[in-house]
């Protein structure tokens, strides 16, 4: 079994990567190769864009589904380390990511339901998520998989992938109070 990461595994705290995509579509280069992840991602990809296409009328709803499908993502992801005996010193950037993103989530929800902040912050939340994703696949969810299936398989997990992290972005909030706009 060779390291799930490359020698260069700290270098991405400090890099950050930031990438612009207008559009997230499933596509085969996304799959990993485990295929109980590669369905958390298909799914990531589908929820993320419902938010991101998301009206003032149903935000909220795309909301509450983007953060139940990331808690539930995010568990099994976790469960897979623990099972496997993934090593601490990935899981816990692995970890650390997750734990960041979920917050911005619980903030721009928490915060959306109360009528604080609107459509546009709930939009750059999604961009974010977009601009997030391919990096943390490619770089932590990919390193995983290829664990999980050194582990599960008996095979050489080789994993050489570009070190790509996103920068992480607490959307601001000016639009229309979204509170407001369903009850419109
Ligand atoms: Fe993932
Ligand atoms: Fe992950």
């Amino acid at each position: 079994m060779s390291n799930p990461q490359s020698s260069n595994h700290h270098a991405h705290h400090a890099q950050r990567t930031t990438m612009r995509i207008e559009r997230l579509e499933w596509n085969d280069g996304l799959l990993l190769g485990h295929g109980p992840m590669d369905d958390e991602h298909r799914e990531f990809v589908h929820i993320v864009m419902a938010l991101r296409n998301s009206t003032a009328e149903t935000a909220l709803a795309a909301l509450a589904a983007v953060e139940a499908h990331l808690i539930s993502h995010f568990d099994l992801e976790h469960e897979w380390m623990e099972k496997t005996a993934f090593p601490d010193v990935y899981s816990k950037c692995h970890r650390d990511q997750h734990d960041e993103v979920l917050a911005s989530v619980f903030q721009v929800h928490q915060l959306a339901a109360i009528g604080q902040i609107g459509l546009g912050a709930v939009h750059r939340l999604a961009q974010s998520l977009m601009d997030w994703f391919p990096g943390h696949a490619d770089y932590m969810d990919s390193s995983l998989s290829a664990w999980i299936n050194g582990k599960t398989h008996g095979g050489q997990a080789v994993v050489l992938r570009r070190n790509l992290v996103h920068e992480s972005r607490i959307p601001g909030g000016e639009s229309k109070n979204l509170v407001e706009a369903k009850a419109a």
